[in-house]
C-alpha cells in the first residue's frame, strides 16, 4: 500500500446520524492487479464468501485461501457492540462494494461504521497496518478547546488500556464533561493483533489527536488494525 494514503476527511453532522450504510472510506491499493480469468479472483471470492459467515458470530473473521503465489488474504471486523446479524450485513455488503470499487486490485480496504474488510495477496496477520489510515471529524469547535482535548485524550488513552487488556480487543465509554454534558468514545483493534500491539496501535492513533480533531466535538482515527471515535453523544447501539 503506498505511505502516501493518509486521507483527511471532514464530516457534517448529518452523515453521522445517517444509517451506517454507506462505506466510509476505502483504499484500493496499486501494489498489483490481478486480470479476468487470474487465478487469485476464485480465491479472492472464496474468500469473501468465508469471512461473511466465519465474521459475524465473534466479530473478527481472518482467513485465506489458495496457494502462492495466488493465496489471498483477508480478515473482517465488526464495532464491538454491533449484533451478529447487522456484523453478517455490514462484512457482505463491504466484500461485495469493495469487489466494485477496486475491481482489479490484488490488495484493498474498505470502512463501514459498523464493519471493516481488507484483503491482500500478502500474508499481513499480526502486523500494525500503518499505511491505511483516514480521519473524520465533527465541523462543531467546542467552547473550551484545551480543557475539552485533555479530557478526550484521557477518556482515549484509558479506553486503550482496557482494549487491549480486552480478549475482544475492544472498548468503550463515558466520561463527565463540564456541566451535565457527557463524552463518549470507543477502542478497538483487529484481533489477528497481539495485546501489546494493539496497545503500540492505538497509542499511535491516539497521538493524532492533535492534526486530527484539535477542539472539534466529534472525531475518529480510522486505520486497519486500530481506531477510536469519540462523540459528545451516544453514538453505540449498546452504553
Ligand atoms: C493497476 O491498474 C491501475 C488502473 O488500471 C493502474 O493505474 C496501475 O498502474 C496498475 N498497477 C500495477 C502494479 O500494474
Ligand atoms: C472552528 O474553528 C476553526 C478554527 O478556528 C474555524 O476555521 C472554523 O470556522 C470553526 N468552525 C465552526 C463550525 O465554527
Amino acid at each position: 500500500m503506498s505511505s502516501s494514503s493518509l486521507y483527511l476527511l471532514t464530516f457534517a453532522f448529518f452523515l453521522q446520524t445517517a444509517f451506517g450504510a454507506d462505506p466510509l472510506f476505502h483504499f484500493c491499493s496499486d501494489s498489483g492487479n490481478f486480470s479476468t480469468y487470474d487465478p487469485y479472483e476464485p480465491n479472492l471470492n472464496k474468500l469473501t464468501a468465508y469471512l461473511s459467515v466465519q465474521t459475524p458470530p465473534s466479530g473478527f473473521g481472518m482467513g485465506s485461501i489458495g496457494q502462492e503465489p495466488n493465496q489471498a488474504y483477508g480478515l473482517a471486523l465488526c464495532r464491538g457492540d454491533v449484533s451478529s446479524q447487522d456484523c453478517e450485513t455490514c462484512v457482505v455488503e463491504a466484500g461485495t462494494e469493495i469487489r466494485k470499487r477496486c475491481p482489479y486490485n490484488k490488495d484493498a480496504i474498505i470502512w463501514y461504521d459498523n464493519c471493516l474488510f481488507k484483503y491482500s495477496n500478502q500474508e499481513f496477520f499480526g502486523q500494525i497496518d500503518n499505511e491505511n489510515m483516514f480521519y473524520m471529524w465533527n465541523l462543531n469547535n467546542v467552547s473550551e478547546p484545551q480543557a475539552f482535548n485533555q479530557k478526550t485524550k484521557q477518556l482515549l488513552t484509558e479506553l486503550a488500556n482496557e482494549a487491549y487488556a480486552n480478549p475482544k480487543l475492544y472498548a468503550a465509554g463515558e466520561t463527565e464533561l463540564y456541566g451535565s454534558e457527557k463524552l463518549y468514545g470507543l477502542t478497538q483493534c483487529t484481533r489477528d493483533l497481539s495485546a501489546s500491539d494493539c496497545k503500540k496501535c492505538l497509542d499511535g492513533i491516539i497521538g493524532e489527536l492533535p492534526s486530527c480533531c484539535d477542539g472539534k466535538q466529534g472525531g475518529r482515527v480510522v486505520g486497519g488494525s486500530c481506531n477510536f471515535r469519540y462523540e459528545i453523544y451516544p453514538f453505540l447501539n449498546s452504553l
